[in-house]
This record gives C-alpha cells, structure tokens and sequence, in this order.
C-alpha cells in the first residue's frame, strides 16, 4: 500500500521570554536580551530556503511556538504568514495557532488581527499561591482576565494547565479542573509537572526545597483528570491533550503524532520532511542561539541535516503515535512508512500485561495503558543491534 503524500506543517520558534520559569527547559532567552528585528528577517530568509529546498508544497498549519510568541510584533506575524502563503500557499482552513502568555492579553486583538485564530494559553494554574511557587509572572485575575479576551477574539482556544505541582493532592486538582471545564474551552493541555534536568526546580528539588507529590498521588491525578474530562465532555485524543470535538483538536501537533512532514524556522527548531516511500526521512535542528541561529541562515547553514534511516523512523513513529490515545498506531502505515514492525516480542509481553488493545490494524493503549506510553513505545521498539 503505498502511502498518502504527507501533509506539511510550519513550526515558528520565538524563544524570547519575559521572564524564564524555574521549572521549562524549552529553548529560551530573556526578552531583554532580544534582537527581534534580525531574528524576524533572518526567519523570513529562512523560509526561503525552505521552499527552495522541498519544491512546491501546501502548508496545513502554521504554529508559533516558544518562548512567548504573544511578546511579537503583529506585524512580524503577519509578515511570516505572508511570506509563508507567497512562497509555499496555505491551505483552505489551514490551522494558525500561537501560544501566549496570559501577562500579554493586551496584545491579543493585534496577534488576531494578524491573522492567528488558534490561540493556546498558558494560564497553569488558578491560584495566586501556585503561580507564584511556579515563579509565573501573572495572577489567577490576569490569568482570567487573558482567558475572556482570548474567547472573544480567536475562534478556537485552549488552555494549558499544570498539574502535580508541590503541595496539590489529587482533591485539589479535581475542583481546580472543574472550575477549568467550566470555562467552556474546546481544547485543554493538561500537563503533569516534569522536573527537567538543569532547571532551577530540578536545582531546589536536589537541595531538599521542593517537594512534589508522590509518583502515586502524581498517578492518582492523572487517571482523574482522564475520567473527569471525558465526564464533562473533553476526552483525551492524546496523552496531555483533550478536545471536545475533532474540529477542537491542534491539527499542527497532530502533524507530529501522525508523522507527518514539517518544517521549522527559528533558533532550535526541528523539521522533518520525507520517508521511506521518498527516498528516505530527513531531520534538521536549527542553531539553538539566536545570534547563532541568525549568521546560521546568512551562511545557509542555520540547520543541521541528518538523514534519519528506517530503524530511527520507525522509533520515532513509535513514540509518538502511540500517544494518540483514541486511533492509535496503525501497523499498516507505520510498515507503509518505514518497511518495519514493532517488536513481536514486546508486543506480545504489552498485550499480555493490558498495556495495549489491538483494533484491527491500529494499536491502541488502554486506559490503564496511557500512564506508560513511553514505556509501552520503548517495548514495541525492536532490538536492532540483535
Ligand atoms: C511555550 S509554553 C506556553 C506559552 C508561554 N510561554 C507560557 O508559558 O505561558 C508551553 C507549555 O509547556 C508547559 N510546560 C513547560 N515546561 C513544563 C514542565 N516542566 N512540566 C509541565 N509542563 C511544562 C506549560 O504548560 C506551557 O504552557
Ligand atoms: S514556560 Fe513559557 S514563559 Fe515560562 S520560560 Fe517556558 S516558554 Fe517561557
């Protein structure tokens, strides 16, 4: 069965921040340090190269990751949007989503007038005492206040949360998840707190200063946020992430899930583009500095290029598209994609332990499975040295 041609997504990295949160490890500078305009023109040169590279192609979703992209000029976005629809064409209903931070709410009318109609917020928590010990900048009334903005202007919203924080027992999360829901938002990212290597959480934890919950009051959460949404009409479709509808969902991060192709402009980002059925799948990363990042693509090698062979595809593939907790993976793609199986072995041991539930050709994890998806990928992938 030879595949569908690939879908093709545009990731654009703003990595400035107002200020950095003890607890993200994402690509990030402060916003005091920013040179916006060099970096704006240096991503438009960067697209360029892009379109160059690939050939005629339509993109499907644009998504303005972070970083604070909300800390952007409209007409920087508007000037990538348009440069993206002249060089490549954006297709009908194409996805154009931002991630914001809610300290930016008084910018929302020009982001939407730019042209954005997805709008991802990082509100994180509903209490002053658990923003602050997340080291936010905004209160829960800034946080509600950006949440009513963002429902009058953009089409569709959602908002991020992050749960298993220090002191919240499982109660806690239950009534500040329904307050959530109550906001009548279409797509919710409900994060567990990951403490990541070499963040300041991760420095306080060390020290004895930071005491998150338990891994089983951590599990306790996690299970009660999958029955609580899918009771109040927001099922997860994938790990993190619950829409009310199909139309609700991130047609840009399904790109990643599914496989898809995608390209990436800014310091640090990643693109994938092409596979087995095309003579083979390549990766890039951009320069992480965006001084870096910016000579990079004046020199034409902002991005560095691996080709990804059948073995590193079909891993990936695995780690990600088991993740979508409705569809889940479908054996007869991924073989179409990559010309490999998972694990005979680890597929029988993840079946036999309720992990997974086959559904024809789809591997799907059950609900007691989603807990372990990472573990569940890590089984199926075979042991290539073997
Ligand atoms: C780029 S940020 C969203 C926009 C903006 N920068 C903000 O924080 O408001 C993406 C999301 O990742 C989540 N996140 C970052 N680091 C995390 C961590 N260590 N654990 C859990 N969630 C995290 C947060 O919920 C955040 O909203
Ligand atoms: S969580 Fe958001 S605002 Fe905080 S440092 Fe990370 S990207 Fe910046």
């Amino acid at each position: 069965m030879s595949p569908a041609p690939a879908r093709l997504g545009l990731y654009v990295h703003w990595p400035y921040c107002a200020r950095i949160c003890p607890y993200c490890d994402f690509n990030v500078y402060k916003a005091a340090h920013a040179q916006p305009e060099a970096l704006l023109a240096a991503m438009l040169d960067d697209l360029t190269h892009w379109r160059e590279r690939l050939g005629p192609r339509t993109i499907h979703s644009v998504h303005f990751g972070g970083g604070t992209p909300s800390l952007m000029e409209p007409a920087a976005i508007a000037a990538i949007l348009e440069h993206a629809d002249s060089l490549f064409g954006l297709a009908p209903g194409c996805e154009i989503g931002l991630e914001a931070n809610p300290m930016e709410h008084k910018r929302f009318a020009g982001i939407a007038s730019a042209g954005v109609e997805r709008m991802s917020l990082g509100v994180q928590a509903l209490d002053d005492a658990s923003l602050t010990r997340l080291g936010r900048d905004h209160d829960a009334r800034t946080g509600l206040q950006a949440l009513e903005s963002a429902q009058n202007l953009f089409k569709r919203v959602s908002l991020d949360l992050i749960y298993a924080r220090e002191h919240q027992t499982p109660d806690d999360w239950r009534t500040e998840l329904e307050t959530a829901l109550g906001f009548g938002t279409g797509h919710m990212s409900l994060y567990q707190l990951t403490i990541e290597p070499g963040t300041a959480f991760e420095r306080k934890l060390k020290r004895g200063a930071l005491a998150p919950p338990t891994d089983d009051a951590a599990a306790d959460m996690y299970a009660l946020t999958q029955s609580v949404c899918a009771e109040a009409g927001l099922p997860s479709y994938e790990i993190s992430n619950h829409a009310r509808s199909r139309r609700d969902q991130s047609v840009h991060n399904r790109l990643y899930w599914e496989g898809e192709d995608w390209i990436g402009i800014g310091p640090g980002a990643h693109s994938r583009t092409g596979g087995f059925d095309t003579g083979g799948r390549e990766g890039a990363a951009a320069q992480l500095r965006p001084e870096a990042y910016i000579k990079g693509v004046a020199a034409g090698d902002a991005h560095e290029r691996e080709q990804l062979d059948a073995e590193a595809e079909l891993t990936e593939r695995l780690l990600m598209g088991i993740r979508l907790t409705e569809e889940g993976l479908d054996l007869d793609r991924l073989f179409a994609r990559t010309g490999l199986g998972p694990d005979p072995g680890g597929l029988e041991r993840m079946t036999a332990q309720t992990l997974i539930t086959h559904m024809g050709s789809r591997l799907v994890l059950t609900e007691y499975g989603r807990a372990f998806a990472d573990h569940v990928a890590e089984a199926l992938i075979p042991d290539f040295d073997a």
